[in-house]
């Protein structure tokens, strides 16, 4: 078992699951929120606590959802002291995280991510909220999680698109701070698809403490912690106009930025090739069937737009990037060759 701390949150690694509940206040009411997916596999394990069932789609990551359950919070008689524990995916908890924050001005909140991403990425950091029409997480808080409970038994379940959509994020944390995680997913990637639990607790571990380390220098993203944005921007316009989930369309935006990179003279044409191979030998799309006249304009729609620009995370090799602000006419101009 393996811990660290972020703030005023614990993050936990590679305890079973049914020690999850020595992490909970004592004398607490506890209310969990989970998705009926989840449920199926592990509802048992949460036998004794009420749970509020969600959607855990992108279409019910919405406002709506936070009042249906603000309704069952009330009907639960819950109040300020009650502690909400989100179980499932990054859906359950970034939708958790924002209801807490926000039920009578506040209740604490924990997290049991179930999906890998949910584990390396969506469970740490604060940052919790929905989606607004075609605005990605527009609404939300930064607020931490009093704990993160990182479980490997949860990803036997997962569906393979489901899984394998974290080693984007893992992908993404290697290529910003750590060129050693990226070797060792490059040496095991087989290990890691067949869900070695010594593999997997590794690289788990690592991406967070990259993400932990980032965060705690920069919780509310005034700069450093604009690099855990790294393929995101193309990310989030593809998943706006692609059927891709988020890990698929991050894996696709790894590239793009990359691509980018290397026409910027910042990334060598072998680490481009490294990248785009490392994401191919985990099944991850490395392009889209979507075009640049509808991908671009859609990246300006982005949250993160300031003025006329927007900030893109550029790769400097392996295990460095750095951030750039770009106008849609510099990106069209630098992107007015490709093929996507
Ligand atoms: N807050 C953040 O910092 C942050 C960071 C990254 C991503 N995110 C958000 O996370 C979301 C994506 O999260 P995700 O990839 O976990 O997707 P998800 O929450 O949609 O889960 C994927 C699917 O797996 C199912 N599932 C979950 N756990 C399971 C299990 N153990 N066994 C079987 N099935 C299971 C879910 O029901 C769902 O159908 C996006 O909305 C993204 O915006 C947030
Ligand atoms: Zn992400």
């Amino acid at each position: 078992m393996k811990k660290l701390s972020l703030h005023q949150s614990t993050l936990i690694f590679g305890e079973p699951l049914s020690c999850f509940a020595n992490y909970l206040p004592a004398h607490t009411q506890v209310v969990i929120v989970s998705s009926s997916n989840v449920l199926q596999h592990y509802a048992h394990g949460f036998g004794n606590y009420p749970v509020i069932t969600i959607e855990d789609t992108e279409l019910h990551k919405t406002l709506a959802t936070i009042e249906k359950i603000t309704e069952q919070l009330l009907a639960l008689n819950a109040d300020r002291r009650t502690f909400l524990l989100g179980v499932g995916g990054g859906i359950v908890c970034d939708i958790t995280g924002f209801a807490a924050s926000i039920y009578m001005r506040g209740c604490a909140f924990g997290f049991v991510p179930t999906t890998l991403l949910a584990q390396v990425d969506a469970s740490v950091g604060g940052k919790n909220g929905v989606n607004f029409e075609r605005y990605k997480n527009i609404l939300g808080v930064f607020n931490q999680p009093q704990f993160v409970f990182c479980s490997p038994e949860v990803l036997t379940t997962l569906a393979p698109k489901d899984f394998v959509s974290g080693f984007a994020e893992i992908v993404k944390a290697a290529m910003i701070a750590d060129d050693a995680l990226f070797s060792f997913l490059e040496k095991n990637t087989e290990s890691a698809l067949q869900k070695s639990p010594q593999i997997l607790e590794h690289l788990i571990f690592e991406s967070v403490k990259i993400k932990a380390d980032i965060v705690s220098q920069d919780e509310r993203e005034q700069g450093l912690r604009r690099q855990l944005n790294l393929g995101h921007t193309f990310a989030h316009a593809i998943e706006k106009n692609s059927a891709l989930s988020h890990g698929e369309a991050v894996s696709v935006g790894i590239c793009l930025a990359s691509r980018l990179s290397q026409q910027l003279g910042l990334m060598q044409e072998q680490d481009v090739l490294r990248v785009k191979n490392l994401l191919q030998q985990l099944s991850l799309p490395t392009s889209v069937n979507v075009g640049l006249e509808t991908l671009l304009p859609a990246m300006f729609h982005d949250k993160k737009k300031e003025g006329n620009s927007i900030y893109l995370v550029l790769p400097r090799g392996i295990g460095q990037c750095e951030v750039q602000k770009m106008s849609l006419d510099e990106l069209t101009m630098h992107t007015k060759n490709w093929k996507l």
